[in-house]
């Protein structure tokens, strides 16, 4: 059986995959164990921000022997073509808190800009069809699903400047405050990775309201679409 880490910041990131791969507890504290398909599926709510994220990807493959490393949940909207509920799928991630970034680059063991598993990529994509076809089935909206760039750092964005310059300095998607210490970890570790964000807000000053407001629908869909790829 394959072994599969799923990561969320929050309980609200993982309360469908608790439900839906009948997780039970671990002797391992925080981390759950389900199964669904041919996978045996580890669950880790790790708390926001790097640190907590990192920790619980580097426990997941010591302490659980994972093969393959999946995060999803709530991001900040950054770029114009990007909808509330659209889902961001990580081509790329890097931090917009890490300067200068070259450092990273220029002192091993993992370069500035960490690249998804293109496979697992292609799956999410498909994954966002798959629940497209079922909501217009159902008569309800569709989204949109976009692969690219996404940045991670300390703090909830909250600003329609700052949310500027992260598109400016980055071209990114959306901003987050975990996914690039998971793609860190995965990397160094050589984990195929993938992140899958639902957007919550757009990262400005309506960001928290926002976020209150499509905080349990986004990361159910993002977990929807961890289903759907699973399966
Ligand atoms: N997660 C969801 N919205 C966010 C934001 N605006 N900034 C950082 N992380 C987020």
């Amino acid at each position: 059986m394959k072994k599969i880490g799923l990561i969320g910041a929050m309980d609200s990131e993982i309360t469908a995959f608790r439900r839906d791969f009948h997780a039970v507890e671990t002797p391992h504290k925080g981390i759950l164990c389900g199964s669904f398909s041919d996978y045996e599926i580890y669950i880790c709510c790790s708390g926001v921000g790097k640190v907590n994220a990192a920790i619980a990807a580097q426990r997941l493959i010591d302490l659980c022997g994972v093969q393959y490393m999946i995060n999803s949940g709530v991001a900040g909207g950054l770029a114009k073509e990007i909808a509330k509920l659209d889902i961001v799928i990580s081509k790329q991630l890097t931090y917009h808190d890490f300067s200068p970034l070259e450092l990273l680059d220029k002192y091993p063991p993992c370069s500035h800009m960490m690249q998804a598993d293109a496979e697992l990529c292609e799956k999410a994509l498909h994954a966002c069809d798959a629940l497209n076809e079922k909501l217009k089935k159902d008569g309800k909206l569709p989204f949109t699903s976009h692969l690219g760039t996404i940045v991670s750092g300390d703090c909830f964005v909250s600003s329609a400047e700052k949310a500027q310059q992260l598109r400016d300095d980055f071209d990114a998607l959306c901003t987050e405050m975990e996914g690039a210490s998971i793609a860190h970890v995965c990397t160094v570790a050589k984990i195929p990775f993938v992140i899958i964000r639902a957007i919550s807000d757009f990262a400005d000053e309506d960001a928290e309201n926002s976020f209150e407001s499509f905080e349990t629908v986004a990361a159910d869909r993002a977990a929807f679409i961890v289903k759907e790829l699973l399966s």
